[in-house]
């Protein structure tokens, strides 16, 4: 028996969340009440990975929407701040924090884009729930190094991946590869753009990563482990939507292998593809002595 205990909330409150996302006619899971098992799989990876208690925690939930996890958090006793561009379902989900009486969360409208440690402080967790991939492909990497900087223990990223790599973007030398997706028309206006409560703010097109090119990018921006969640589980999530915790820790040194300290990725991989070639060579080597041993034994040589 869990010693975690649901906490009662009001009708009003159970059915606002039992909304979300169905004013925009989204039909994905993450939408309506099977958004539940987002919230759960969520909050499970914070109560197991956090290394504090809920209730000694500080959350920055970017891009927040209506706040169901910040508010799910904070009836937690964790210290959490809700930040959306847009503040149609933020300003709701703020009305609910207040009828609950939390006093441990706050929201405020701004840009992601323009959230950093200098102006929001430092965190324990960072959740970046369904917004990675409405970034384009110049803001994402300031905005995850930013996040980086901000974050203490760990960042929760759920997003859309691509499945193929049609498009190649450089950042700082590194190669990234996956496929721009169209989130407003160039001609739409700033109102328009706005209207789309679940889309970006602005661009008219993001990025989206193959799972490959997004391990990493979190790995280049300095993340120590990277972990793909699969439970607790989410029936129906899409191929191409991905949960990810991404850990900020110390690099381990090993003493069995110290060959591997000290070496950037590029250096592993180019040593470890020369020892293939390496091991590959002799293999071919005695794959053809022993054809000639064979041979000759047939008096065929
Ligand atoms: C798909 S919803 C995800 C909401 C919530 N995080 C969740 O997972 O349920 C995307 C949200 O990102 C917000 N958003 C889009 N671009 C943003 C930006 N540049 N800065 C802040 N919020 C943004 C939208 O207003 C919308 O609330």
């Amino acid at each position: 028996m869990s010693r975690e205990q649901a906490l009662p909330l009001d009708q009003g409150t159970v059915d606002f969340f039992a909304l979300k996302g169905t004013h925009v006619g989204c039909t994905v899971p993450q939408t309506n009440n099977i958004n539940g098992l987002k919230v759960r799989r969520v909050m499970q990876l914070i109560r197991d990975f956090s290394k504090k208690p809920l209730d000694q925690i500080r959350i920055l939930d970017l891009a927040c929407g209506e706040g169901v996890y910040s508010i799910e958090a904070a009836l937690r006793g964790a210290r959490v701040m809700g930040v959306d561009a847009r503040t149609e379902r933020m300003n709701e989900g703020a009305k609910v924090a207040q009828r609950l009486g939390l006093n441990n969360i706050r929201f405020e409208q701004c840009d992601v884009r323009n959230v950093a440690a200098r102006s929001h402080g430092k965190v324990d967790v960072v959740l970046f729930l369904g917004i990675l991939y409405h970034l384009d492909q110049r803001d994402v990497f300031p905005v995850l190094e930013n996040i980086f900087e901000m974050c203490e223990q760990f960042l929760i990223i759920d997003t859309h991946i691509a499945l193929q790599n049609r498009v190649q973007i450089e950042h700082e030398g590194r190669i990234y590869e996956g496929e721009h997706y169209r989130e407003h028309d160039t001609s739409d206006s700033e109102a328009v753009r706005k209207s789309r409560l679940m889309a970006s703010v602005d661009n008219p097109t993001s990025f989206w990563f193959t799972r490959e090119s997004l391990y990493r990018l979190l790995h280049d921006v300095g993340f120590t482990s990277v972990c793909e969640c699969y439970v607790p589980l989410e029936p129906f999530k899409p191929d191409n939507r991905v949960t990810l915790i991404a850990a900020k820790g110390e690099p381990v040194q090993l003493s069995s292998y110290p060959w591997v300290n000290g070496k950037t990725e590029a250096q592993i991989e180019s040593l470890v593809a020369d020892r293939l070639q390496a091991s590959g060579r002799k293999a071919g080597a005695r794959r053809a002595g022993a054809l000639g041993r064979a041979l000759g034994k047939l008096g065929l040589k």
